[in-house]
């Protein structure tokens, strides 16, 4: 089951850019990749570090802690093919954007 939840305007995020936001007493990181938003769990795996605040290259943020890399597409981890880190589904409806969040 999951729930759907606003998380932000459209034009809280720039292009290029992630932001921080807690939806549903969840950190998220919601990324603004061209034409399109992502969202992470926005507290890395590692050693908790603020994923949103990662220097965003394309789709690969990289955490501004220790440097480790996600897709923010999918939460592939750059170097270990078997840590995948928890994406959420965005959906953007008339300047709104949705994270689908397990319930
Ligand atoms: S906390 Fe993110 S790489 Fe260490």
């Amino acid at each position: 089951m999951t729930q759907r939840l606003r998380v932000a305007a459209a034009s809280d995020v720039p292009v290029g850019e992630g932001r921080e936001f807690v939806v549903g007493g969840r950190i998220v990181a919601l990324f603004h990749v061209e034409d399109r938003f992502l969202a992470l769990d926005g507290i890395c795996p590692h050693a908790g570090g603020p994923l949103a605040q990662g220097k965003l290259n394309g789709c690969i943020v990289t955490c501004p802690w220790h440097g480790w890399q996600f897709d923010v597409a999918t939460g592939q981890h750059g170097i270990n093919p078997r840590l995948h880190h928890s994406s959420f589904t965005v959906t953007v409806e008339e300047g709104e954007v949705f994270v689908e969040l397990p319930s």
